[in-house]
């Protein structure tokens, strides 16, 4: 299975790895179905993979109970300066930082294989792709990233002798003695974990976890943290955002992008269904979206990924079948629990509890259980191709002409469903004090309220107020034809905790609102905090809706916003002069509509 190696770049980069590592051997992947089926036989016969009885050609791997998640407090962004990281990044210097995980790095694939994996985000040659290699000790990530990205040994044809890619080092950070038994999820303890950007050189060491955005290196490590920053420098954005195509009975079609943060709706709202008669969403992108101006003038979206790299946890037939669709065959699944007849389960899934079932920790559980049977950030990784709703023009190197952005998180409170800003100004205001509730999807304290900027504050490669800049920069090159931009809030809850809005399918009436003020058709009203729907301006037809729930949902009450602008202003002092002077504007202003 090894493949020639002719670029000269890549071929002393994998001889000093190999030399600092200290692998037993060294594979060079092809991303070929032989190659993904012998490298599951391996973690089948390791102990770490379970096949799935009831779904073809699908696996059930179970991490280590420490690791679960990305680890953003281990997450570092390393620059010359640490001004050129900004407040939201930890920050070592490069010397210093490269010191500790070289020490780290030496023989660190002792006893293991050295998995040379060259992928492309985007499809391999498109003019919009970059290419990376990742170079990883874990089966697991080869057989994962097979499915995120594009793996093929077509990537080192199109490398040359002397085309450039973007090195993504990896190591799960667990070297084997001689005769050492292997445990089912290697990994190093949280202290010794680092996922580290060095975006001034274009280069990913990670090191320590085999879990999601921490070990595969093409989703947030390349395709945001370092792409931000190149999108930066070159005028383009690259954005924790979703992309849909809504069709409008009429056949209209709408691009939306939206940014949410982690765990708060992306994949949901991707491939959501409408419940309105006629409208049609089809699926584009996740999780990111890389945005250029077009030709045209307009704002263009790809999708660097090639798969669905999901919560598992309330995924259903109720909450999203098209996802549910997906996930028949060709799956990794992690941290899910396991039923007697030999399929996945998670919590949410459907009403009906198996009275037995194998947890997430690989132990017994039964209804009575205390803990959940899937841990709450369980995932699965799905070609995306598979989606029922894959939009035909998903991967179109042209992208697609982005008519809506959304920004929204989780907030039980405060924020109503939903409202439009009343200029890209206001928007990118918008985006920059977006707050939500954190979730399992990082190791941490979940339902803390934190500002989470455009839902990118684990994923922005350089300076945040810089960020904030280049956001304005873009709506001024945009012009007139910048996409308009919403907020929306699925998760606001009554006194008693209980969701106001049904959510799922029903965000399509939302979605439509959007539209048709697109379109000049619907009406809103202003609100300090923005333009807002009356309630007739939503289509609301066949919902059953307490009144008093409508109300409470939409509503707007200026004490609870008065108290948010202290924090904003908090927020915003991090920042110090890097902060544009349009945002202390865009807060005067709505200081004062609060009166
Ligand atoms: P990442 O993959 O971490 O970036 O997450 P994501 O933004 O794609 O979130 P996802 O769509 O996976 O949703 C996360 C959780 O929120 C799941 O448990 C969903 O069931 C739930 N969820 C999504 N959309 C809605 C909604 O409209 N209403 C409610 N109540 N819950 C939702
Ligand atoms: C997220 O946390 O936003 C994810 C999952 O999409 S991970 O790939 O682990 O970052
Ligand atoms: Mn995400």
């Amino acid at each position: 299975m090894n493949t020639e190696v002719r670029n000269t770049k890549l071929s002393a980069w994998i001889t000093e790895v190999a030399a600092l590592c200290q692998p037993d051997a060294i594979c060079i992947c092809d991303g070929s179905k032989k190659e993904y089926d012998a490298m599951m036989q391996k973690l089948i016969d390791s102990g770490s993979a379970t096949p799935l009885k009831k779904r073809p050609n699908s696996y059930l791997f179970r991490s280590d109970p420490s690791d679960v998640a990305r680890v953003e407090d281990r997450t570092y962004i390393s620059t010359k300066s640490q001004d050129e990281a900004g407040p939201t990044n930890n920050w070592i210097a490069p010397a210093d930082l490269k010191k500790t995980m070289k020490n780290l790095y030496t023989g660190c694939m002792k006893g293991r294989t050295m998995y040379v994996i060259p992928f492309s985000m985007g499809p391999i040659g498109s003019p919009i792709s970059k290419i990376g290699i990742e170079i990883s000790d874990s089966p697991y990530v080869v057989v994962n990233m097979h499915i995120m990205t594009r793996v093929s040994s077509k990537v080192l044809d199109l490398l040359g002798t002397d085309g450039d890619f973007i090195p993504c080092l990896h190591s799960i950070g667990a070297p084997l003695a001689p005769g050492q038994k292997d445990v089912q999820w290697p990994c190093a303890p949280i202290e010794q974990k680092y996922i580290s950007h060095f975006p001034e050189e274009n280069l990913i060491w990670s090191y320590g976890s085999g879990y999601g955005g921490n070990a595969l290196l093409g989703k947030k490590c390349l395709a945001l943290r370092i792409a931000s920053a190149m999108a930066r420098r070159e005028g383009w954005m690259a954005e924790h955002m979703l992309i849909l195509r809504l069709t409008s009975p009429e056949g209209k079609k709408y691009h939306i992008a939206a940014a949410f943060p982690s765990a708060c709706g992306k994949t949901n709202l991707a491939m959501m269904q409408p419940s309105l008669k006629g409208w049609k969403c089809e699926c584009i992108g996740d999780d990111i979206a890389w945005m250029k101006i077009g030709p045209d003038g307009r704002l263009h979206a790809s999708n660097p990924e090639s798969c669905f790299f999901g919560v598992a946890p309330g995924t259903s037939y109720d909450t999203n079948p098209m996802a549910m669709d997906t996930l028949k065959e060709n799956i990794i699944f992690t941290n899910c629990a396991l039923t007697d007849e030999g399929d996945v389960w998670w919590e949410g899934i459907s009403d009906d509890v198996p009275s037995h079932l194998i947890d997430w920790k690989g132990k017994d559980w039964t209804p009575a259980s205390k803990s959940d049977a899937a841990h709450a950030n369980a995932r699965f990784t799905a070609p995306a191709s598979q989606c029922p709703v894959i939009c035909k023009d998903w991967e179109d190197p042209a992208g697609v002409p982005i008519d809506i952005f959304i920004f929204g998180g989780r907030r039980s409170s405060v924020v109503p469903l939903v409202f439009e800003a009343f200029s890209w100004e206001h928007g990118v205001f918008l985006g920059a004090t977006a707050a939500s509730e954190t979730t399992s999807a990082n190791i941490g304290a979940v339902g803390n309220l934190r500002r989470d900027p455009f839902a990118m504050k684990p994923f922005c490669g350089y300076n945040m107020g810089d960020y904030f800049q280049h956001w304005f920069s873009m709506g001024e090159k945009l012009g007139s034809k910048a996409p308009r931009i919403f907020y929306v809030n699925w998760f606001r809850k009554s006194p008693d905790g209980k969701f106001l809005w049904p959510g799922f399918s029903e965000n399509s009436r939302v979605l439509k609102w959007m539209c048709e003020r697109v379109d000049g058709k619907a009406g809103a009203e202003e609100s300090p905090i923005g333009l807002m729907p009356k309630h007739a301006d939503l289509d609301l037809s066949g919902l059953s809706l307490a009144p008093e729930n409508l109300t409470e949902l939409m509503s707007v009450k200026t004490e609870e916003w008065k108290a948010e602008i202290p924090d904003i202003e908090a927020h915003y002092a991090t920042f110090g002069k890097r902060l544009p002077l349009k945002l202390k504007d865009q807060l005067a202003g709505l200081a004062l509509r609060l009166g």
